[in-house]
Protein backbone atom coordinates (compact mmCIF):
# COMPACT_ATOMS: atom_id res chain seq x y z
CA UNK A 1 0.00 0.00 0.00
CA UNK A 2 2.92 2.12 1.01
CA UNK A 3 4.35 1.97 -2.66
CA UNK A 4 1.16 2.56 -4.31
CA UNK A 5 0.10 5.84 -2.20
CA UNK A 6 4.12 7.01 -3.02
CA UNK A 7 3.30 6.33 -7.10
CA UNK A 8 -0.19 8.07 -6.71
CA UNK A 9 1.83 11.05 -5.06
CA UNK A 10 4.62 10.65 -7.78
CA UNK A 11 1.57 10.81 -10.10
CA UNK A 12 -0.14 13.63 -8.83
CA UNK A 13 3.45 15.85 -8.31
CA UNK A 14 3.71 15.13 -12.37
CA UNK A 15 0.57 16.57 -12.93
CA UNK A 16 0.97 19.91 -11.26
CA UNK A 17 4.29 20.62 -12.85
CA UNK A 18 2.00 21.19 -15.84
CA UNK A 19 4.36 21.77 -18.99
CA UNK A 20 7.49 21.97 -16.52
CA UNK A 21 9.59 24.06 -14.81
CA UNK A 22 10.91 26.08 -17.90
CA UNK A 23 7.53 26.70 -19.52
CA UNK A 24 6.28 27.73 -15.88
CA UNK A 25 8.88 30.02 -15.38
CA UNK A 26 7.93 31.42 -19.16
CA UNK A 27 4.75 31.41 -17.75
CA UNK A 28 5.80 33.94 -15.14
CA UNK A 29 7.91 35.93 -17.35
CA UNK A 30 5.50 37.19 -19.04
CA UNK A 31 3.83 38.43 -15.71
CA UNK A 32 0.88 35.60 -15.70
CA UNK A 33 0.11 33.03 -12.94
CA UNK A 34 0.18 29.23 -13.60
CA UNK A 35 -3.77 27.45 -14.43
CA UNK A 36 -3.32 26.19 -10.48
CA UNK A 37 -2.29 29.76 -9.16
CA UNK A 38 -5.26 31.04 -10.53
CA UNK A 39 -7.29 28.39 -9.42
CA UNK A 40 -5.90 28.86 -5.93
CA UNK A 41 -6.88 33.01 -5.76
CA UNK A 42 -10.29 31.99 -6.93
CA UNK A 43 -11.24 29.72 -4.69
CA UNK A 44 -11.29 29.96 -0.88
CA UNK A 45 -8.27 28.68 0.99
CA UNK A 46 -7.88 24.86 0.43
CA UNK A 47 -11.67 24.12 -1.42
CA UNK A 48 -10.50 23.00 -4.64
CA UNK A 49 -11.17 19.60 -5.75
CA UNK A 50 -9.37 18.83 -8.97
CA UNK A 51 -11.14 16.22 -11.15
CA UNK A 52 -9.77 14.69 -14.16
CA UNK A 53 -5.94 15.00 -13.12
CA UNK A 54 -4.67 12.17 -14.99
CA UNK A 55 -6.79 12.39 -18.27
CA UNK A 56 -4.33 12.17 -21.25
CA UNK A 57 -4.59 12.91 -25.22
CA UNK A 58 -5.10 10.47 -27.41
CA UNK A 59 -3.22 11.75 -30.35
CA UNK A 60 -0.46 9.70 -31.90
CA UNK A 61 -0.23 11.74 -35.26
CA UNK A 62 2.82 14.10 -35.80
CA UNK A 63 5.03 12.73 -33.21
CA UNK A 64 2.63 13.07 -30.23
CA UNK A 65 2.00 9.85 -29.10
CA UNK A 66 5.46 10.05 -26.31
CA UNK A 67 4.00 13.44 -25.81
CA UNK A 68 1.62 13.12 -22.92
CA UNK A 69 1.17 14.86 -20.08
CA UNK A 70 -1.04 13.91 -17.55
CA UNK A 71 -4.12 16.60 -17.28
CA UNK A 72 -3.64 17.21 -20.93
CA UNK A 73 -4.00 21.12 -20.66
CA UNK A 74 -6.44 22.18 -18.53
CA UNK A 75 -7.56 21.79 -14.60
CA UNK A 76 -10.89 21.43 -13.71
CA UNK A 77 -12.90 20.97 -11.14
CA UNK A 78 -14.78 23.02 -8.47
CA UNK A 79 -14.82 24.27 -4.82
CA UNK A 80 -16.21 27.48 -3.12
CA UNK A 81 -16.51 31.34 -3.57
CA UNK A 82 -17.15 32.80 -0.32
CA UNK A 83 -18.46 29.77 0.81
CA UNK A 84 -20.25 28.87 -2.16
CA UNK A 85 -19.96 26.30 -5.10
CA UNK A 86 -18.60 27.01 -8.38
CA UNK A 87 -17.08 24.68 -11.00
CA UNK A 88 -13.97 25.91 -13.08
CA UNK A 89 -11.82 25.06 -15.98
CA UNK A 90 -8.40 26.91 -16.19
CA UNK A 91 -6.07 25.91 -19.03
CA UNK A 92 -1.98 25.42 -18.28
CA UNK A 93 -0.52 27.29 -21.14
CA UNK A 94 2.39 25.93 -20.26
CA UNK A 95 0.99 22.58 -21.75
CA UNK A 96 0.82 22.53 -25.81
CA UNK A 97 0.43 26.14 -25.28
CA UNK A 98 -3.25 25.41 -23.82
CA UNK A 99 -4.55 23.75 -26.81
CA UNK A 100 -7.65 22.19 -27.03
CA UNK A 101 -7.64 18.30 -27.78
CA UNK A 102 -10.44 16.13 -28.00
CA UNK A 103 -9.66 14.87 -24.32
CA UNK A 104 -9.31 18.49 -22.82
CA UNK A 105 -12.53 19.27 -24.14
CA UNK A 106 -14.05 16.29 -22.40
CA UNK A 107 -12.48 17.21 -19.12
CA UNK A 108 -14.84 20.95 -19.72
CA UNK A 109 -17.78 19.15 -20.61
CA UNK A 110 -18.23 17.25 -17.62
CA UNK A 111 -17.18 20.22 -15.30
CA UNK A 112 -19.98 22.03 -17.03
CA UNK A 113 -22.22 18.94 -17.50
CA UNK A 114 -22.11 18.73 -13.16
CA UNK A 115 -22.63 22.46 -12.85
CA UNK A 116 -25.71 21.85 -14.83
CA UNK A 117 -27.27 19.03 -12.62
CA UNK A 118 -26.34 20.77 -9.38
CA UNK A 119 -27.31 24.29 -10.22
CA UNK A 120 -23.87 25.94 -10.05
CA UNK A 121 -21.89 28.78 -11.98
CA UNK A 122 -19.24 27.68 -14.56
CA UNK A 123 -15.93 30.08 -14.83
CA UNK A 124 -13.67 29.51 -17.69
CA UNK A 125 -10.05 30.86 -16.84
CA UNK A 126 -8.98 30.95 -21.00
CA UNK A 127 -5.09 30.80 -22.17
CA UNK A 128 -4.97 28.63 -24.63
CA UNK A 129 -3.56 28.85 -28.30
CA UNK A 130 -6.88 27.68 -29.84
CA UNK A 131 -7.43 23.81 -31.44
CA UNK A 132 -4.91 21.46 -30.87
CA UNK A 133 -3.23 21.78 -34.32
CA UNK A 134 -2.27 18.13 -34.44
CA UNK A 135 -5.65 16.52 -33.70
CA UNK A 136 -7.41 18.14 -36.24
CA UNK A 137 -10.94 17.72 -35.93
CA UNK A 138 -11.47 15.80 -32.85
CA UNK A 139 -10.07 19.34 -31.81
CA UNK A 140 -13.12 21.08 -33.47
CA UNK A 141 -15.58 18.03 -32.31
CA UNK A 142 -14.52 19.11 -28.96
CA UNK A 143 -15.23 23.04 -29.42
CA UNK A 144 -18.54 22.43 -30.75
CA UNK A 145 -19.61 19.81 -27.69
CA UNK A 146 -18.26 22.84 -25.16
CA UNK A 147 -19.74 25.16 -27.34
CA UNK A 148 -23.42 23.33 -27.32
CA UNK A 149 -23.02 23.03 -23.46
CA UNK A 150 -22.49 27.10 -23.26
CA UNK A 151 -25.78 27.08 -25.19
CA UNK A 152 -27.91 24.79 -22.80
CA UNK A 153 -26.45 26.39 -19.49
CA UNK A 154 -27.30 29.73 -21.17
CA UNK A 155 -29.85 31.31 -18.84
CA UNK A 156 -30.04 28.19 -16.68
CA UNK A 157 -26.38 29.04 -14.66
CA UNK A 158 -24.48 31.96 -14.59
CA UNK A 159 -21.35 31.51 -16.95
CA UNK A 160 -18.49 33.71 -16.53
CA UNK A 161 -15.28 33.72 -18.70
CA UNK A 162 -11.84 35.26 -17.69
CA UNK A 163 -9.19 35.84 -20.67
CA UNK A 164 -6.24 35.54 -19.39
CA UNK A 165 -3.80 35.19 -22.25
CA UNK A 166 -4.79 33.84 -26.16
CA UNK A 167 -8.55 33.09 -26.98
CA UNK A 168 -8.49 33.10 -30.85
CA UNK A 169 -10.15 31.70 -33.89
CA UNK A 170 -13.64 29.64 -33.39
CA UNK A 171 -12.27 29.72 -29.38
CA UNK A 172 -13.79 33.08 -28.85
CA UNK A 173 -17.45 31.80 -29.61
CA UNK A 174 -17.37 29.71 -26.37
CA UNK A 175 -16.63 32.97 -24.34
CA UNK A 176 -18.62 34.93 -26.24
CA UNK A 177 -22.03 32.54 -25.64
CA UNK A 178 -21.24 33.40 -21.63
CA UNK A 179 -22.74 35.83 -19.73
CA UNK A 180 -19.60 37.72 -18.87
CA UNK A 181 -16.67 38.41 -20.26
CA UNK A 182 -13.80 39.54 -18.27
CA UNK A 183 -9.93 40.41 -19.50
CA UNK A 184 -6.85 40.78 -18.05
CA UNK A 185 -4.46 43.97 -19.72
CA UNK A 186 -1.55 43.47 -21.90
CA UNK A 187 -1.45 39.60 -21.32
CA UNK A 188 -4.55 38.69 -23.02
CA UNK A 189 -6.47 38.68 -26.73
CA UNK A 190 -9.97 37.70 -28.84
CA UNK A 191 -10.07 37.44 -32.22
CA UNK A 192 -11.49 35.19 -35.26
CA UNK A 193 -8.18 36.13 -37.48
CA UNK A 194 -5.24 36.87 -35.95
CA UNK A 195 -2.86 40.15 -37.26
CA UNK A 196 -1.14 38.02 -40.25
CA UNK A 197 -4.23 36.85 -41.65
CA UNK A 198 -6.10 40.15 -41.00
CA UNK A 199 -2.39 41.69 -42.88
CA UNK A 200 -3.08 39.38 -46.13
CA UNK A 201 -6.67 39.94 -46.50
CA UNK A 202 -7.81 43.21 -45.90
CA UNK A 203 -3.88 44.78 -45.96
CA UNK A 204 -4.26 46.13 -42.68
CA UNK A 205 -1.25 46.47 -40.10
CA UNK A 206 -2.55 45.94 -37.06
CA UNK A 207 -0.92 44.64 -33.52
CA UNK A 208 -2.75 41.66 -31.86
CA UNK A 209 -3.20 44.09 -28.84
CA UNK A 210 -4.99 46.70 -31.01
CA UNK A 211 -6.87 43.58 -32.85
CA UNK A 212 -8.26 41.95 -29.37
CA UNK A 213 -6.61 43.48 -26.51
CA UNK A 214 -8.33 44.38 -23.72
CA UNK A 215 -9.07 47.98 -23.84
CA UNK A 216 -10.11 46.62 -27.99
CA UNK A 217 -13.02 44.94 -26.46
CA UNK A 218 -14.10 47.05 -23.40
CA UNK A 219 -13.87 50.13 -25.28
CA UNK A 220 -14.59 49.73 -29.19
CA UNK A 221 -16.32 46.34 -29.59
CA UNK A 222 -17.81 45.83 -26.37
CA UNK A 223 -17.10 42.13 -26.39
CA UNK A 224 -15.66 42.26 -22.86
CA UNK A 225 -17.33 43.49 -19.79
CA UNK A 226 -14.50 44.69 -17.81
CA UNK A 227 -10.79 44.96 -18.24
CA UNK A 228 -8.19 44.21 -15.01
CA UNK A 229 -4.75 45.24 -14.74
CA UNK A 230 -2.76 41.73 -14.09
CA UNK A 231 -4.19 37.96 -13.06
CA UNK A 232 -4.44 38.74 -9.50
CA UNK A 233 -6.69 41.52 -9.46
CA UNK A 234 -8.95 39.96 -12.27
CA UNK A 235 -9.33 36.92 -9.44
CA UNK A 236 -10.34 38.86 -7.36
CA UNK A 237 -12.70 41.04 -9.13
CA UNK A 238 -14.03 38.09 -10.26
CA UNK A 239 -14.69 37.03 -6.47
CA UNK A 240 -16.71 39.91 -5.52
CA UNK A 241 -18.43 40.04 -8.57
CA UNK A 242 -19.38 36.12 -8.19
CA UNK A 243 -21.05 37.44 -4.95
CA UNK A 244 -23.87 39.30 -6.70
CA UNK A 245 -25.02 36.01 -8.50
CA UNK A 246 -27.46 33.28 -7.54
CA UNK A 247 -26.21 29.88 -8.11
CA UNK A 248 -28.30 29.36 -10.76
CA UNK A 249 -32.12 30.47 -12.52
CA UNK A 250 -34.32 28.22 -9.44
CA UNK A 251 -33.05 30.68 -6.59
CA UNK A 252 -32.85 34.42 -6.01
CA UNK A 253 -29.44 35.49 -5.14
CA UNK A 254 -27.69 36.08 -1.96
CA UNK A 255 -28.41 38.88 0.39
CA UNK A 256 -25.73 40.68 2.22
CA UNK A 257 -27.29 42.75 5.16
CA UNK A 258 -25.74 45.68 5.40
CA UNK A 259 -25.84 48.95 8.07
CA UNK A 260 -26.94 51.51 5.45
CA UNK A 261 -30.66 52.35 6.15
CA UNK A 262 -33.25 51.87 3.92
CA UNK A 263 -34.88 54.81 4.91
CA UNK A 264 -31.54 57.19 4.26
CA UNK A 265 -32.62 60.35 2.65
CA UNK A 266 -29.72 62.45 0.77
CA UNK A 267 -30.87 66.27 -0.02
CA UNK A 268 -27.88 66.74 -1.87
CA UNK A 269 -30.01 64.66 -4.92
CA UNK A 270 -32.69 67.67 -4.56
CA UNK A 271 -30.47 69.75 -6.77
CA UNK A 272 -28.17 66.76 -8.89
CA UNK A 273 -30.40 68.12 -11.97
CA UNK A 274 -29.21 71.26 -13.41
CA UNK A 275 -31.99 73.97 -14.08
CA UNK A 276 -31.30 73.89 -17.70
CA UNK A 277 -32.82 71.05 -18.99
CA UNK A 278 -29.95 70.97 -21.30
CA UNK A 279 -27.35 71.09 -19.23
CA UNK A 280 -25.40 67.61 -18.51
CA UNK A 281 -25.01 65.97 -15.28
CA UNK A 282 -23.48 62.34 -13.93
CA UNK A 283 -26.48 59.63 -13.44
CA UNK A 284 -23.60 57.69 -11.50
CA UNK A 285 -23.53 60.27 -8.63
CA UNK A 286 -27.03 59.65 -8.85
CA UNK A 287 -26.68 55.55 -8.65
CA UNK A 288 -23.57 56.06 -5.73
CA UNK A 289 -26.26 57.72 -3.76
CA UNK A 290 -29.13 55.92 -3.66
CA UNK A 291 -27.17 51.93 -3.61
CA UNK A 292 -26.39 50.36 -0.30
CA UNK A 293 -23.23 51.66 0.74
CA UNK A 294 -22.40 53.76 -2.56
CA UNK A 295 -20.93 50.16 -3.93
CA UNK A 296 -21.88 49.53 -7.67
CA UNK A 297 -20.37 47.09 -9.95
CA UNK A 298 -20.64 48.90 -13.27
CA UNK A 299 -20.31 46.57 -16.14
CA UNK A 300 -18.90 47.88 -19.52
CA UNK A 301 -17.93 51.65 -18.18
CA UNK A 302 -16.20 52.04 -21.84
CA UNK A 303 -18.94 50.91 -23.73
CA UNK A 304 -21.83 52.65 -25.10
CA UNK A 305 -21.17 55.00 -21.88
CA UNK A 306 -24.61 56.49 -22.82
CA UNK A 307 -26.35 53.73 -21.00
CA UNK A 308 -24.83 53.15 -17.64
CA UNK A 309 -25.33 48.94 -16.97
CA UNK A 310 -23.96 47.21 -13.34
CA UNK A 311 -24.89 45.17 -10.20
CA UNK A 312 -25.50 46.86 -6.73
CA UNK A 313 -27.78 45.83 -3.80
CA UNK A 314 -30.69 47.48 -2.06
CA UNK A 315 -30.92 46.68 1.54
CA UNK A 316 -28.75 44.03 0.68
CA UNK A 317 -30.57 42.26 -2.09
CA UNK A 318 -28.53 42.20 -5.46
CA UNK A 319 -30.71 44.53 -8.13
CA UNK A 320 -29.41 45.46 -12.00
CA UNK A 321 -28.62 48.82 -12.59
CA UNK A 322 -29.43 50.16 -16.09
CA UNK A 323 -29.20 54.13 -16.37
CA UNK A 324 -29.10 56.85 -19.05
CA UNK A 325 -26.34 59.01 -18.77
CA UNK A 326 -26.73 62.88 -19.83
CA UNK A 327 -22.64 63.17 -19.82
CA UNK A 328 -22.66 61.00 -23.16
CA UNK A 329 -24.63 61.71 -26.02
CA UNK A 330 -27.00 63.36 -23.91
CA UNK A 331 -28.29 60.09 -23.05
CA UNK A 332 -29.45 59.31 -26.53
CA UNK A 333 -30.19 55.85 -27.24
CA UNK A 334 -28.38 54.47 -30.10
CA UNK A 335 -27.54 51.20 -31.32
CA UNK A 336 -24.52 50.62 -29.17
CA UNK A 337 -26.46 51.43 -25.93
CA UNK A 338 -29.41 49.52 -26.75
CA UNK A 339 -27.35 46.21 -27.70
CA UNK A 340 -25.65 46.71 -24.43
CA UNK A 341 -28.35 47.16 -21.86
CA UNK A 342 -30.92 44.70 -23.20
CA UNK A 343 -28.49 41.92 -23.13
CA UNK A 344 -27.76 43.22 -19.21
CA UNK A 345 -31.78 43.29 -18.77
CA UNK A 346 -31.86 39.84 -20.53
CA UNK A 347 -29.24 38.35 -17.87
CA UNK A 348 -30.97 39.94 -15.11
CA UNK A 349 -34.28 38.54 -15.98
CA UNK A 350 -32.83 34.92 -16.51
CA UNK A 351 -31.44 34.85 -12.97
CA UNK A 352 -33.76 36.11 -10.80
CA UNK A 353 -32.37 39.88 -10.36
CA UNK A 354 -34.64 43.05 -9.70
CA UNK A 355 -34.17 45.57 -12.38
CA UNK A 356 -33.94 49.28 -11.34
CA UNK A 357 -34.15 52.10 -14.21
CA UNK A 358 -33.15 55.91 -14.24
CA UNK A 359 -34.72 57.51 -17.00
CA UNK A 360 -33.13 60.78 -18.90
CA UNK A 361 -33.38 59.97 -22.16
CA UNK A 362 -34.02 63.03 -25.06
CA UNK A 363 -34.72 59.92 -27.21
CA UNK A 364 -33.15 57.54 -29.71
CA UNK A 365 -29.76 58.83 -31.62
CA UNK A 366 -31.05 60.25 -35.17
CA UNK A 367 -28.58 60.08 -38.14
CA UNK A 368 -27.52 57.83 -40.94
CA UNK A 369 -24.74 55.97 -39.11
CA UNK A 370 -27.49 54.91 -36.70
CA UNK A 371 -30.49 54.23 -39.91
CA UNK A 372 -27.87 52.23 -41.93
CA UNK A 373 -26.76 50.09 -38.52
CA UNK A 374 -30.11 49.42 -37.92
CA UNK A 375 -31.17 50.95 -35.22
CA UNK A 376 -34.40 50.20 -36.14
CA UNK A 377 -33.77 46.75 -35.33
CA UNK A 378 -31.46 47.01 -32.04
CA UNK A 379 -33.11 49.87 -30.29
CA UNK A 380 -35.94 47.04 -30.96
CA UNK A 381 -33.63 44.83 -29.15
CA UNK A 382 -34.11 47.03 -25.70
CA UNK A 383 -37.44 47.42 -25.92
CA UNK A 384 -38.07 43.35 -26.30
CA UNK A 385 -35.89 43.07 -23.73
CA UNK A 386 -37.70 45.15 -20.75
CA UNK A 387 -41.31 43.67 -22.29
CA UNK A 388 -40.63 40.01 -22.01
CA UNK A 389 -38.97 40.83 -18.49
CA UNK A 390 -40.59 39.34 -15.51
CA UNK A 391 -38.39 40.02 -12.34
CA UNK A 392 -39.61 43.23 -10.49
CA UNK A 393 -38.91 46.54 -12.45
CA UNK A 394 -38.95 49.85 -10.82
CA UNK A 395 -37.85 52.82 -12.83
CA UNK A 396 -37.57 56.08 -11.69
CA UNK A 397 -37.67 59.28 -14.66
CA UNK A 398 -34.95 61.83 -13.25
CA UNK A 399 -35.66 64.47 -16.09
CA UNK A 400 -36.14 63.95 -19.76
CA UNK A 401 -38.38 60.77 -21.15
CA UNK A 402 -39.16 61.74 -24.61
CA UNK A 403 -40.80 60.24 -28.02
CA UNK A 404 -39.95 56.28 -27.94
CA UNK A 405 -37.13 56.53 -25.96
CA UNK A 406 -39.56 56.31 -22.79
CA UNK A 407 -42.07 53.79 -24.02
CA UNK A 408 -38.27 52.06 -24.02
CA UNK A 409 -36.63 52.77 -20.62
CA UNK A 410 -38.87 50.25 -18.62
CA UNK A 411 -42.23 52.07 -18.39
CA UNK A 412 -45.72 51.32 -16.71
CA UNK A 413 -47.07 50.01 -20.29
CA UNK A 414 -43.98 47.75 -20.66
CA UNK A 415 -45.33 46.28 -17.33
CA UNK A 416 -43.04 48.71 -15.01
CA UNK A 417 -43.94 47.49 -11.70
CA UNK A 418 -43.66 50.65 -10.10
CA UNK A 419 -43.00 53.85 -11.62
CA UNK A 420 -41.65 57.33 -10.33
CA UNK A 421 -40.87 60.52 -11.44
CA UNK A 422 -39.15 63.05 -10.17
CA UNK A 423 -40.92 66.52 -10.29
CA UNK A 424 -38.96 68.09 -12.57
CA UNK A 425 -39.73 65.69 -15.04
CA UNK A 426 -40.62 66.09 -18.88
CA UNK A 427 -42.28 63.15 -20.18
CA UNK A 428 -43.29 64.45 -23.89
CA UNK A 429 -43.57 63.11 -27.64
CA UNK A 430 -40.00 65.05 -27.68
CA UNK A 431 -38.34 68.28 -26.40
CA UNK A 432 -40.77 71.88 -26.65
CA UNK A 433 -38.16 73.39 -29.29
CA UNK A 434 -38.49 70.43 -31.45
CA UNK A 435 -42.23 70.08 -30.90
CA UNK A 436 -43.31 73.99 -31.88
CA UNK A 437 -40.75 73.76 -35.10
CA UNK A 438 -42.77 71.32 -36.16
CA UNK A 439 -46.05 72.35 -35.40
CA UNK A 440 -45.90 75.64 -36.12
CA UNK A 441 -43.41 75.14 -39.23
CA UNK A 442 -45.49 78.15 -41.08
CA UNK A 443 -45.08 80.20 -38.17
CA UNK A 444 -40.57 79.94 -38.88
CA UNK A 445 -40.15 83.33 -39.28
CA UNK A 446 -42.36 84.79 -36.33
CA UNK A 447 -39.59 84.09 -33.62
CA UNK A 448 -41.61 85.50 -31.00
CA UNK A 449 -44.75 83.63 -31.53
CA UNK A 450 -42.22 80.43 -31.60
CA UNK A 451 -40.93 81.21 -28.51
CA UNK A 452 -44.76 81.86 -26.93
CA UNK A 453 -46.12 78.49 -27.99
CA UNK A 454 -42.64 76.81 -27.03
CA UNK A 455 -43.53 78.38 -23.55
CA UNK A 456 -46.85 76.90 -23.88
CA UNK A 457 -45.95 73.83 -24.85
CA UNK A 458 -43.38 73.15 -22.12
CA UNK A 459 -46.09 74.74 -19.18
CA UNK A 460 -48.84 72.03 -20.75
CA UNK A 461 -45.89 69.21 -21.34
CA UNK A 462 -42.56 69.10 -19.30
CA UNK A 463 -43.59 67.72 -16.29
CA UNK A 464 -44.73 64.94 -14.81
CA UNK A 465 -48.22 65.34 -14.15
CA UNK A 466 -49.97 64.79 -17.10
CA UNK A 467 -48.78 61.01 -17.03
CA UNK A 468 -49.45 61.14 -13.58
CA UNK A 469 -53.04 61.73 -13.89
CA UNK A 470 -52.94 58.74 -16.40
CA UNK A 471 -51.33 56.41 -13.88
CA UNK A 472 -48.28 55.96 -15.94
CA UNK A 473 -46.34 57.11 -13.22
CA UNK A 474 -47.24 55.94 -10.01
CA UNK A 475 -46.50 58.60 -8.01
CA UNK A 476 -43.97 61.66 -8.16
CA UNK A 477 -41.30 61.68 -5.56
CA UNK A 478 -38.44 64.17 -4.14
CA UNK A 479 -35.30 63.36 -5.23
CA UNK A 480 -34.11 62.94 -1.47
CA UNK A 481 -36.47 59.67 -0.97
CA UNK A 482 -35.22 58.09 -4.11
CA UNK A 483 -33.81 55.42 -1.93
CA UNK A 484 -35.96 55.09 0.69
CA UNK A 485 -39.33 54.53 -2.12
CA UNK A 486 -37.22 52.23 -4.22
CA UNK A 487 -36.25 50.10 -1.03
CA UNK A 488 -40.37 50.09 -0.23
CA UNK A 489 -40.87 48.98 -3.78
CA UNK A 490 -38.39 46.03 -3.48
CA UNK A 491 -39.95 45.02 -0.37
CA UNK A 492 -43.59 45.13 -1.98
CA UNK A 493 -42.14 42.91 -4.76
CA UNK A 494 -40.11 40.46 -3.10
CA UNK A 495 -42.63 37.61 -3.89
CA UNK A 496 -43.71 38.84 -7.55
CA UNK A 497 -44.67 36.25 -9.70
CA UNK A 498 -45.32 37.10 -13.65
CA UNK A 499 -45.16 34.38 -16.20
CA UNK A 500 -44.77 35.05 -19.57
CA UNK A 501 -47.12 32.63 -22.12
CA UNK A 502 -45.66 29.35 -22.97
CA UNK A 503 -43.85 28.99 -26.08
CA UNK A 504 -40.76 27.37 -27.68
CA UNK A 505 -38.89 30.78 -27.67
CA UNK A 506 -39.61 34.40 -28.74
CA UNK A 507 -37.62 35.83 -31.33
CA UNK A 508 -35.94 38.83 -30.51
CA UNK A 509 -35.24 41.06 -33.16
CA UNK A 510 -31.31 40.07 -33.90
C1 LIG B 1 -0.77 22.73 -30.59
C2 LIG B 1 0.20 24.61 -29.80
C3 LIG B 1 -0.87 25.40 -30.28
C4 LIG B 1 -1.93 24.73 -30.93
C5 LIG B 1 0.52 26.69 -29.31
N1 LIG B 1 1.04 25.47 -29.23
N2 LIG B 1 -0.65 26.68 -29.97
N3 LIG B 1 0.24 23.30 -29.95
N4 LIG B 1 -1.84 23.40 -31.05
N5 LIG B 1 -2.98 25.41 -31.38
C6 LIG B 1 2.29 25.10 -28.59
C7 LIG B 1 3.49 25.60 -29.31
O1 LIG B 1 3.87 24.72 -30.32
C8 LIG B 1 4.53 25.66 -28.18
O2 LIG B 1 5.01 24.36 -27.96
C9 LIG B 1 3.69 26.03 -27.00
O3 LIG B 1 2.35 25.72 -27.33
C10 LIG B 1 3.76 27.50 -26.66
O4 LIG B 1 3.53 28.22 -27.84
P1 LIG B 1 4.49 29.40 -28.30
O5 LIG B 1 4.21 29.66 -29.71
O6 LIG B 1 5.92 29.10 -27.92
O7 LIG B 1 3.99 30.59 -27.38
P2 LIG B 1 3.80 32.12 -27.74
O8 LIG B 1 5.05 32.60 -28.44
O9 LIG B 1 3.39 32.79 -26.50
O10 LIG B 1 2.62 32.18 -28.80
C11 LIG B 1 1.31 31.77 -28.44
C12 LIG B 1 0.43 31.68 -29.70
C13 LIG B 1 1.07 30.78 -30.74
C14 LIG B 1 0.24 33.08 -30.27
C15 LIG B 1 -0.91 31.17 -29.24
O11 LIG B 1 1.47 29.57 -30.11
C16 LIG B 1 0.18 30.46 -31.88
O12 LIG B 1 0.01 31.28 -32.79
N6 LIG B 1 -0.34 29.23 -31.87
C17 LIG B 1 -1.20 28.76 -32.93
C18 LIG B 1 -2.54 29.43 -32.84
C19 LIG B 1 -3.52 28.87 -33.83
O13 LIG B 1 -3.39 29.10 -35.04
N7 LIG B 1 -4.45 28.05 -33.33
C20 LIG B 1 -5.46 27.46 -34.11
C21 LIG B 1 -6.52 28.54 -34.24
S1 LIG B 1 -7.93 27.98 -35.03
P3 LIG B 1 6.47 24.09 -27.41
O14 LIG B 1 6.56 22.62 -27.32
O15 LIG B 1 7.41 24.69 -28.40
O16 LIG B 1 6.55 24.78 -26.09
C22 LIG B 1 -8.84 27.45 -33.84
C23 LIG B 1 -10.08 26.91 -34.35
C24 LIG B 1 -11.05 26.67 -33.26
O17 LIG B 1 -8.56 27.49 -32.72
C25 LIG B 1 -12.33 26.35 -33.95
C26 LIG B 1 -13.44 26.15 -33.00
C27 LIG B 1 -14.72 26.07 -33.76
Amino acid sequence: MHDIQQMLEEKRAKARLGGGEKRIAAQHKKGKLTARERLELLFDEGTFEEWDMFVEHRCVDFGMADTKIPGDGVVTGYGMINGRLAFAFSQDFTVFGGALSESHAEKICKVMDQAMKVGAPVIGLNDSGGARIQEGVASLGGYAEVFQRNVMASGVIPQISMIMGPCAGGAVYSPSMTDFIFMVKDSSYMFVTGPEVVKTVTHEDVTAEELGGASTHTSKSGVADLAFENDVEALLMLRRFFNYLPLNNREKPPVRPSGDAASRLDYSLDTLVPDNANKPYDIKELILKVVDDGDFFELQPDYAANIVIGMARMEGQTVGIVANNPLVLAGCLDIKSSIKAARFVRFCDAFNIPVITFVDVPGFMPGTSQEYGGIIKHGAKLLYAYAECTVPKVTVITRKAYGGAYDVMASKHLRGDVNFAWPNAEIAVMGAKGAVEIIFREDKGDPEKLAAKEAEYKARFANPFVAGARGFIDDVIQPHETRKRICRSLLMLKDKKLDNPWRKHGNIPL
